[in-house]
């Protein structure tokens, strides 16, 4: 069987095109992974002290968390906002509301000057907890949601257009 999958047409497919690998991806795993290498980075951002540092990691974080969210926005939260289900439409708008918060931290923490300061520390704080809280109610309430209204086929749909949504993003 291992000799017939590894030449069957779906074998190769997977080998030579990337896109087959997100066509057959749940959106949740996808979302779970962009998650986990935000809060990595978050993790190191407060522990850092150098300034060339906390400026590197933050231009990471934006580069990662900014089309993460504008993607999300527009598959994840604009399809659960057009639900009949009222507790869904209320968690697709606190998403849209904490991606606010978080966007405006972040621009605040990078007008801060200079990044080896005691304010930029505290900022990189709130910013660590404004985003790990985000991210908790959203791995809770946002995707009881999705598992809840969409099913195995339509949450791999809901991955492809993940993927092109980022791709157009532009990050300020
Ligand atoms: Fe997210
Ligand atoms: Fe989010």
């Amino acid at each position: 069987m291992a000799i017939l999958d590894v030449f069957s047409s779906s074998g190769s497919k997977k080998r030579l095109n990337g896109r087959e690998d997100a066509a057959e991806a749940d959106i949740l795993n996808t979302l779970k992974k962009e998650h986990d290498a935000v809060k990595e980075l978050l993790g190191k951002l407060v522990k850092s002290e150098k300034a060339t540092e906390r400026t590197s990691l933050v231009k990471q974080i934006k580069a990662a968390l900014v089309p993460h969210e504008r993607a999300e926005e527009k598959v994840v939260y604009d399809a659960i906002i057009a639900l009949k289900d009222k507790d869904a439409k209320i968690d697709g708008n606190e998403g849209y509301f904490e991606h606010k918060h978080g966007d405006m931290a972040l621009k605040t923490l990078e007008a801060i000057k200079p990044a080896s300061s005691p304010e930029f520390s505290a900022g990189a704080k709130v910013l660590k907890e404004l985003l790990e809280h985000h991210i908790q109610e959203e791995e809770n309430n946002v995707w009881r949601d999705v598992r809840k209204h969409f099913d195995d086929e339509m949450r791999m749909d809901m991955n492809l257009k993940f993927e092109a949504a980022k791709k157009k993003v532009r990050i300020p």
